[in-house]
């Protein structure tokens, strides 16, 4: 079992560089399977869930290579095959082989995606778009079948902008008979990189980043490329600690506009942030305000920062109302804060966080992985030694978590036992 050690109150100078985004990629790997040509995939984050991804590829039958940040997979041979719980109860992006093995071989037996527990996670929505464009869906106790004879192109409405299903509708629609809409999809800037994919391999994908998407079908996808956009969760959870530790903190390799709504929360809490062409700089903030956050759908304040944020709520003064609208169980953290000394209230999905309090270094849990950022922020705030335990699930979302850290002057270290 994984665990971090974390000595708290070192300021941090120095630059980090943000990885590809872990949303993108991992929908961007089974999309893949749509073609039978070569694609190359650049900005790759070396995440555990990339690494599980390639497993199930080289399962499936394809050449994959994994060399300084870039992946090329040859798909030529790739099979039908079931996708057991052993792959697929891993990650939730699982999910994405649904959409692309319907569109290359009209069947996909899977089982129920896995991911982090953060709610019901239901993918009803995924498979009425399914059904809509023609297939036949089959579940036995979180298992599927589905088969189709031709998916075909059709209007579908989504009664939530659901990322997941957006992709998923995108990955069934490239290859399917005539033209499909998606009415109130999702506008996250991974659903954009998805789409340039698809259409760097000859799909006619329109509209994506806009609530109305339009695809239409193609007789066959050729070779593809794509570079990663950088990760909007990880620059985000740096931004968040360079506001609390940083002494001309760089983050870098960023998209400012994919992290509008954080940077204006972190200013109206009183931090001051140098914007550069692909970087901000940032540094420690005095006197921090208490801020209202409530998290939403893309350009809204992205749910994945929501707990990383309530650390930094620990850290103003004042009392800092905190929602959470879009998964039902995002504060299952809040005990382990509370453990550390924040005055945190939560009930239902709320929470009222009162600050300024000195946290103290304690023994922890990551609940899931956003909640992993959450007590490694604590934790580098603290007073004394932090351990965090279950920390896999951190690990599946940060890169080389611990180097990035301590090559800017953090005292972690990574106990594998
Ligand atoms: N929902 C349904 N039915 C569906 C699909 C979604 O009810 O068929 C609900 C979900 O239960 C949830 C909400 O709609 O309450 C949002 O779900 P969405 O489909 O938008 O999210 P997702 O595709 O499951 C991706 C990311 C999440 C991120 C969300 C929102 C991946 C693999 N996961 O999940 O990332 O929180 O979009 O931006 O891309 C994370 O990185 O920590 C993480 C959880």
């Amino acid at each position: 079992m994984k665990k971090i050690v974390i000595e708290g109150n070192h300021l941090l100078s120095g630059t980090v560089h943000i990885g590809g985004a872990k949303n993108s990629v991992v929908a961007l790997i089974p999309a893949s399977i749509l073609t039978k040509g070569k694609c190359v995939i650049e900005n790759v984050p070396d995440i555990s869930d990339v690494r599980i991804l390639i497993d199930t590829l080289k399962y499936l039958g394809s050449k994959v290579t994994f060399k300084d940040e870039v992946l090329t997979i040859d798909n030529s041979n790739v099979e039908p095959k079931a996708i057991s719980e052993e792959f697929a109860s891993k990650i939730r992006a699982s999910y994405y082989f649904m959409g692309s093995f319907l569109s290359r071989f009209n069947t996909v037996d899977i089982s129920c995606p896995g991911g982090c527990v953060i709610g019901t996670r239901p993918i009803d929505i995924h498979l009425e778009a399914f059904s809509k464009m023609g297939v036949k869906i089959k579940e036995d106790d979180g298992h599927y079948v589905m088969n189709t004879k031709k998916l075909e192109g059709k209007n579908i409405f989504f009664n939530f902008p659901s990322v997941g299903a957006t992709i998923n509708v995108m990955l069934s629609a490239v290859l399917a008979k005539g033209k499909t809409k998606i009415i109130n999809a999702a506008t996250e800037p991974e659903i954009t990189n998805v789409a340039s994919f698809l259409n760097s391999m000859g799909a006619k994908v329109f509209g994506a980043g806009t609530s109305t998407i339009e695809i239409t079908g193609v007789e066959e996808l050729h070779d593809g490329y794509v570079k990663v956009i950088p990760d909007r969760i990880e620059a985000g959870t740096y931004l968040i600690i360079g506001s609390l530790l940083g002494r001309n903190f760089k983050v870098d390799d960023i998209i400012e506009e994919h992290l509008y709504a954080l940077i204006s929360k972190l200013e109206d809490a009183g931090v001051k942030l140098k914007v550069g062409k692909n970087s901000i700089t940032v540094n420690k903030t005095k006197n921090l305000k208490a801020v209202n956050i409530k998290t939403g759908v893309y350009p809204g304040f992205v749910t994945d920062l929501g707990q990383p944020m309530s650390a930094f709520l620990t850290q103003c003064e004042g009392e800092s109302l905190f929602e959470e609208t879009i998964y039902e169980n995002r504060l299952r953290h809040v005990p382990h804060l509370n453990n550390m000394g924040a005055d945190i209230k939560a009930f239902d999905k709320k929470a009222i966080i009162r600050g300024k309090t000195n946290l103290v270094g304690r023994k922890v849990k990551a609940t899931d992985l956003r909640a992993g950022a959450a007590m490694l922020i604590a934790g580098m705030v603290a007073n004394g030694t932090t351990t965090i335990y279950n920390i896999e699930h951190l690990l599946r979302g940060y890169e080389r978590l611990v180097d990035k850290l301590n090559n800017v002057g953090a005292n972690i270290k990574l106990i594998d036992e």
